[in-house]
């Protein structure tokens, strides 16, 4: 045998590989396992924090070359992952779930709701568990947008079973009220239906529950926050609202809130023309990156306006799923794997 195909040696060489989002190398992180040498033939698993990971395809080339370097002549990698939680206290209501994400907004019609629906879809497409849960309780449009409306969910031992589409876990103050049904909500009821989705929801093991919040900062995201210990906020705007200086104050609203901000997302980010796709940018002035860059947050990216993302939604056939190939189905999965890693690095720290 080789004296230097050693798994010492192995992991030796690994050691050159770096997690580009937790600058760390991938044997130092824990993430290289059953490393298993035949003559000059190697094989080991990367078992990464997220199976979204953006950088996957990068870290499994490299790993390869820094093994085939020391003299392996097939290097087989298994690409795996496992969701680590933060550390932060597990909330007994929804033990299963990992991270429990709010998407939110400081005004109404940004486009919470599509992005909700498309991050969860981007993320699910990875092989991530995925729930996505409607906690906007004035106008609940999730079972809208996924294509099942007036479906009635299952119960099992007093328990709400989560509708299942398109690979994601689906719960949604929608199925629960008759058509029509109009609620006058006081503050205490909403946060009270808000515990109900959560805690009478059968929520299967999941590494990602993205939660729709109603726009603004009021009583459904004040009394989730309390109520789970959220891995943190995703903040859409537009950048007429980056404009108008209301996506900045909602940041600062969540700070107070003690509660961490992931990224911003930003939606409409210029018109996409239908007939010759190019991306023209409407309003002038600060953008939704800079708008990042300036409380010190993760930017994940920016969606144009497209007639088709608000078509599809309409029919139920969200755009990942409609139009899974368009420039803007790319990006959402890149923003799905931005926020993956923004996960992953606070799971780390
Ligand atoms: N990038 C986009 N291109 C075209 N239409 C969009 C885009 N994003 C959202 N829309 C459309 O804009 C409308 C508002 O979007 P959405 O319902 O997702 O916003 P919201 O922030 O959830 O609104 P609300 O505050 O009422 O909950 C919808 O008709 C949706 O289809
Ligand atoms: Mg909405």
């Amino acid at each position: 045998m080789n004296p230097m195909l050693s798994e010492a040696a192995v992991l030796d060489a690994l050691r050159q590989v770096n997690d580009p989002d937790l600058h760390r190398d991938i044997v130092a992180l824990g993430f290289v396992k059953d490393v298993r040498i035949d003559g000059t033939k190697v094989s080991f698993t990367i078992e990464l924090t997220t199976p979204a990971c953006p950088v996957k395809d990068l870290l499994k080339a490299e790993a390869e070359g820094v093994v085939l370097a020391i003299g392996a002549t097939q290097v087989d990698i298994e690409m795996t992952a496992r969701v680590r939680t933060t550390d932060r206290e597990q909330t007994p209501l929804i033990p299963g779930v990992k991270h429990c994400i709010a998407i939110a907004s400081g005004k109404g019609g940004v486009g919470k709701s599509t992005v909700s629906v498309n991050l969860a879809l981007a993320l699910a497409q990875t092989g991530a568990r995925v729930g996505l849960m409607d906690a906007d309780v004035y106008g609940p449009s999730i079972p809208l947008m996924m294509g099942v409306q007036g479906e009635q969910p299952l119960t099992a031992n007093n328990k709400i079973l989560p509708i299942q589409r398109h690979g994601v876990a689906l719960m949604s103050l929608g199925f629960l009220l008759q058509e029509g049904q109009a609620v006058l909500w006081r503050g205490p009821m909403v946060a009270g239906t808000v515990k109900q989705l959560l805690e009478d929801v059968l929520w299967d093991e999941l590494d990602y529950l993205l939660v729709d919040l109603p726009p603004g900062t009021g009583d459904a995201p004040m009394s989730l926050a309390q109520l789970v210990p959220l891995t943190g906020v995703v903040l859409v705007t537009t950048p007429h609202h980056v404009a108008a200086n209301i996506a900045g104050k909602s940041i600062q609203l969540f700070q107070r809130l003690n509660t961490p901000l992931l990224g911003v997302v930003e939606n409409m980010a210029g018109y996409r023309c239908p007939n010759c796709g190019t991306v023209t940018r409407v309003f002038s002035g600060m953008t939704g990156e800079e708008l990042a860059k300036q409380y010190g947050m993760p930017f994940l990216g920016s969606i144009p306006l497209d007639p088709e993302i608000s078509q599809s939604s309409d029919q139920g056939e969200p755009a990942l799923v409609a139009y899974p190939d368009s420039g803007y189905g790319l990006e959402f999965r890149a923003i799905a794997g931005r926020l993956a890693a923004e996960i992953s690095v606070r799971s780390m720290a």
